[in-house]
């Protein structure tokens, strides 16, 4: 498997990318540090390596699919779809992953032990300074059956927590949602990257999430 990643970016086993060598794309922030934390399951992909493995995943995805770290590092999401997992739902995904843009879906997946659960995931792009594309994060929701109620729930809530955000946050969290980091969205915003991230560690506490991660997948679920 080692040959497979390229050099000084391999996964330990613990699905934490080791980073021999400084790499400024990622804006201070590491692939793990993405999700790690989250209580929601996650998973970072690489795009630049062949068929979009995953590079890392939390406990929190671990828990849930019932997968062990060593099988899902290296692999393509793909393994949660299943017999009767809607094409047309992966479709949405494919055309989201294809554009760059986030998308979100409540789609049939499997867990290891073959049980199935209705996964509001949802995934989206993360750029690095130069604007190309870096990574994809996605993240992972076991929901109710009674779908059409619990997405409504959820959108609702998250348009609430979002409505709720000083303006300059609500801005930040969109662009972070377009898949910035803190560097890009301290240019494009004209404010130094202190001043983000100081909004930033405001507007995850009004949140109440942990991860830029979590942030994303309200701002999504929002609408955003
Ligand atoms: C970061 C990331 C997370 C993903 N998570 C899921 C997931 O939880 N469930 C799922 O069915 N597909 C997920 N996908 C989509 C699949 O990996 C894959 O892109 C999709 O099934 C299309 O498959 P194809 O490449 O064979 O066309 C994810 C994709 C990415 C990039």
């Amino acid at each position: 498997m080692s040959a497979f990643w390229p050099p000084g970016r391999q996964p330990d086993r613990k699905g934490t990318l080791l980073i021999a060598r400084p790499i400024h794309y990622l804006c201070d922030m590491s692939a793990s540090d993405l999700i790690a934390s989250s209580a929601i399951a996650a998973v970072v992909s690489d795009p630049r390596l062949p068929d979009n493995p995953i590079v890392a995943c939390n406990d929190a995805f671990v828990a849930l699919t019932g997968y062990d770290r060593d099988e899902i590092i290296g692999q393509n999401c793909r393994f949660l779809a299943g017999k009767n997992t809607e094409p047309w739902l992966t479709e949405t995904l494919r055309t989201g992953i294809r554009m760059c843009r986030p998308a979100m879906v409540e789609i049939l997946n499997y867990k290891k032990d073959g049980t199935p659960f209705r996964n509001a995931v949802m995934v989206a792009p993360i750029f690095d300074g130069e604007g190309a594309l870096e990574y994809f994060l996605g993240s992972q929701v076991q929901i109710a059956d009674d779908k059409a109620r619990a997405n409504d729930a959820r959108r609702g809530l998250a348009h609430d927590r979002v409505a709720a955000l000083s303006p300059r946050q609500r801005e930040i969290l969109i662009e972070m949602a377009k898949g910035k980091l803190n560097k890009q969205i301290a240019y494009d915003l004209g404010l130094s990257e202190r001043t983000i991230k100081m909004h930033r560690a405001a507007m995850f506490k009004a949140l109440g999430v942990r991860t830029t991660a979590d942030a994303i997948r309200v701002a999504v679920e929002a609408g955003y």
